[in-house]
């Protein structure tokens, strides 16, 4: 469904990340991305939803290599927009219409798919955002804007789904929701977390990305959640220096998943 290859990224100010990164996601998959802060986890997801485009290799979507001007196509742009989702790690950013009910139509409008009624009305009852039709998205909490941001990609029915960060606003109840939804749905996934616990329970695979925004794990999930080594090394774990009687020892600690 997904596939980079050999894939590096330049930002504007020269700066370089990934060197010859390489992965593919196939249809149904469920993708956890791990790594420390700045290795590059929201960049990848960017560039997997064409929103950046790489500087060297090739990101392909079925088959097809994600061009400048392939996405310009308005018949490919249009089904890769609504098959192609990203929620963000701040997802302000997406919202900008006077009204929640609004902004969950606003996708499905633009892209001018069916039962635009039922959609808002089905993910906003999901969601808990039923109350808040009426309101202006920016009046939102933190937690409900992300829910609303969730909604809005939803209501178009996307085959694969990335998330950015999920965990960070979002409560315990509606982190419990979004598991039920998305592991039943069929749907592909990549979500990104420094949330271990988390990450054991969205994901089969894990792709692991040092601080480097190297690729120094691809494989089992649950066997990367065991290897305190790799954790580690990906900044996922580390020597905290805990006191036990009065004595100060060091040892590897994962911050939320205990191995056992
Ligand atoms: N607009 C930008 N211009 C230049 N460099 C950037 C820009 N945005 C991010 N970077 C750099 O790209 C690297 C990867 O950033 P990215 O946001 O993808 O990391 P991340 O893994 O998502 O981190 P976090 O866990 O903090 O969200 C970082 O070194 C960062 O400094
Ligand atoms: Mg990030």
């Amino acid at each position: 469904m997904l596939e980079f290859a050999d894939v590096g990224y330049a930002w504007p100010d020269g700066k370089t990340l990934f060197s010859g990164l390489n992965f593919r996601i196939e249809a149904g998959e469920k993708a956890v991305l791990l790594g420390p802060n700045g290795a590059g986890k929201s960049t990848l997801l960017r560039l997997a939803n064409g929103l950046l485009a790489p500087a060297s290799g090739t990101i392909s979507w079925q088959g097809q290599a994600l061009t400048a001007e392939i996405l310009r196509q308005r018949d490919f742009s249009r089904a890769f927009r609504q098959a192609n989702v990203l929620l963000f790690q701040h997802p302000e950013a997406m919202l900008f219409n006077a009204s929640v009910r609004d902004e969950i139509a606003y996708g499905p409008k633009q892209l001018g798919l069916a039962d635009i009624d039922a959609r808002v009305a089905r993910w906003a009852g999901e969601l808990k955002l039923d109350g808040l039709l009426d309101e202006a998205p920016f009046a939102l909490s933190g937690g409900q804007k992300q829910k609303l941001a969730l909604a809005c990609l939803l209501a178009l029915d996307p085959q694969f789904l990335a998330l950015d960060e999920p965990s960070a606003s979002l409560d315990p109840r509606t982190v419990g929701w979004l598991i039920d939804t998305l592991l039943d749905s069929g749907r592909t996934l990549l979500i990104s977390t420094h949330n271990l616990s988390l990450a054991a329970e969205l994901g089969e695979r894990a792709l692991i990305l040092d601080e480097h925004g190297q690729l120094i794990y691809d494989g089992p999930l649950a066997t990367a959640l065991h290897d305190l080594d790799l954790l580690q090394a990906a900044g996922l774990a580390h020597r905290h220096r805990h006191r036990h009687g009065g004595t100060a020892h060091a040892h590897l600690h994962a911050h939320d998943w205990e191995s056992s």
